[in-house]
C-alpha cells in the first residue's frame, strides 16, 4: 500500500504500460485499455469543471474529435469533479458558450468522473507544487498496445495547442509506419530522418552518396523525402482524409 506522497509521486513514463482503470464517465462506464483495443488514445486532464481555460479547451477538442478519430485516435478527458457537475458543465457549454466561432458544441467523448483522484494519481496528474486538489493539464498519447508514447504537461493557466497535439499523434504514427524519425517542427510532407549509420562502412557509404534516396548533411544526419499523400494514406482514413 503506497503512502499519499508515494501515490502523488507516481509518474508513468514514456514506454510504460498505461495504467489500467475502470471509470464512470459522461458516456457511461469505460474499461481502459480493453475498450480501446487497436486504437490510439489521447487521455487528457483538466483542473476543474466550469473554469474558462478548460471550457475553451473542451470546446476545441470537441470540434476536432472527428479529425482525431479519422487518425484512429479516441479522446478521453478527466477532471476532478463528480458526474453531475460534468453533465451540468457540458450542458452549459452546449447551450450557452461561444468561443472562436464554436457554438452549440456537443462534447461526445467521455469525461471521467474522478472525485477521489484515484485515476489522476495513477497518471501523475496531481502535481502538488501546482495544485494539491486539481489536475494539471496532462496529455498522454497511448498506442494500440496500451503503451505510453508521449506525454505533455501544461500548468493550470496555459491552454493547450491543439495543432501540436495532432502533429504529435501523426508524427508518432508516421514513425511507426515508416520506421523513421521526425525532425524539429516536422509536418506531413517534410523530409524525415533515417536511423544513424550503425557501422563505419555504412557511414562511408552515406558520405559517398551511395543511396540516392538519402540526403546526408553528415554521416550521422541523413534525411529522405516522404510524400505527404503517402503519410496521410498510412495514418489517416483515406475516404475522409483531413490534411
Ligand atoms: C481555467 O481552466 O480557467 C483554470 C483552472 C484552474 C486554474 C486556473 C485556470
Amino acid at each position: 500500500m503506497e503512502t499519499i506522497q508515494e501515490e502523488q509521486a507516481m509518474m508513468p513514463r514514456i514506454g510504460d504500460e498505461a495504467p489500467a482503470f475502470t471509470a464512470m464517465t459522461t458516456q457511461g462506464e469505460i474499461h481502459f485499455p480493453q475498450d480501446y483495443t487497436g486504437q490510439w488514445v489521447i487521455l487528457f486532464s483538466h483542473p476543474a469543471d466550469f473554469t474558462p481555460v478548460c471550457t475553451s479547451e473542451f470546446m476545441t477538442f470537441a470540434s476536432l474529435e472527428e479529425k482525431f478519430n479519422k487518425a484512429n485516435c479516441k479522446l478521453i478527458g478527466l477532471s476532478i469533479d463528480g458526474l453531475y457537475s460534468h453533465i451540468a458543465w457540458l450542458r452549459t457549454i452546449k447551450d450557452k458558450i461561444e468561443f472562436k466561432g464554436m457554438k452549440n458544441t456537443e462534447v461526445k467523448f467521455p469525461l471521467i468522473e474522478d472525485i477521489t483522484m484515484e485515476i489522476a494519481k495513477k497518471y501523475g496528474m496531481i502535481q502538488p507544487g501546482e495544485s494539491e486538489t486539481q489536475a494539471v493539464r496532462a496529455v498522454f498519447f497511448i498506442d494500440p498496445n496500451g503503451i505510453i508514447r508521449a506525454i505533455i504537461y501544461y500548468p493550470l493557466s496555459l491552454g493547450r495547442n491543439f495543432d501540436e497535439l495532432y502533429r504529435v499523434l501523426i508524427a508518432l504514427r508516421t514513425s511507426d509506419a515508416f520506421s523513421v524519425a521526425t525532425p524539429a517542427d516536422w509536418n506531413p510532407g517534410d523530409d524525415v530522418i533515417i536511423s544513424p549509420a550503425g557501422s563505419c562502412g555504412m557511414a562511408q557509404d552515406r558520405m559517398e552518396g551511395k543511396d540516392q534516396e538519402l540526403e546526408c548533411k553528415d554521416w550521422f544526419f541523413c534525411t529522405k523525402k516522404l510524400d505527404k499523400e503517402e503519410v496521410l494514406a498510412a495514418v489517416v482514413k483515406t475516404s475522409t482524409r483531413i490534411s
